[in-house]
């Protein structure tokens, strides 16, 4: 009988390991491919570039804004963000590059599961309840 219960709870601790491994790789996919893609508008960790993203830029166009949840990204649905990522800025007016074609649909959700990782906790919280 102890050794059932101990067998029984490595098997419980070893699958509650595992999805949190998965949720990690998926996570570390999700940055990997922000860093090839992305870091070059939206700044390390989705910090943004520029001091204020609300600020035009010399040619008119306002900056790439921050991911981390300090602007406006997490008042946004899964969806509206997936077609951010496919469709660029350019259908709403801005210059942001489409994604569509260059990026998996793996690549994509581990991305949106990487910025999610980057928001407060408090913000995440928010995001669950209205979204998912
Ligand atoms: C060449 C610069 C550039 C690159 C590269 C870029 N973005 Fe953007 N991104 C922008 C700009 C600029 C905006 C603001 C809308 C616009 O002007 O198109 C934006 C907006 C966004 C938004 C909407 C933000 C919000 O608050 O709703 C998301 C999400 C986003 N980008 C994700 C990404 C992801 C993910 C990648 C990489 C796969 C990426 N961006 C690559 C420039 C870029």
């Amino acid at each position: 009988m102890k050794i059932f219960i101990v067998a029984l709870i490595s098997v419980l601790l070893s699958s509650c390991f595992d999805s949190d491994a998965q949720a990690a790789s998926k996570i570390q996919l999700g940055k990997t491919t922000f860093e090839n893609n992305c870091v070059v508008c939206h700044g390390k960790a989705g910090q943004g570039i520029v001091k204020d993203w609300k600020k035009r830029q010399a040619d008119g166009s306002f900056p790439a804004p921050p991911l981390n949840g300090s602007a406006h990204t997490w008042h946004h649905s899964p969806k509206l963000l997936l077609n951010t990522i496919n469709n660029g800025g350019t259908p709403l007016g801005g210059w942001m590059p489409a994604f569509k074609d260059k990026l998996t649909d793996k690549e994509k959700q581990a991305v949106l599961d990487y910025l999610h990782s980057l928001w407060p906790k408090n913000i995440q919280q928010k995001y669950n309840a209205r979204f998912k």
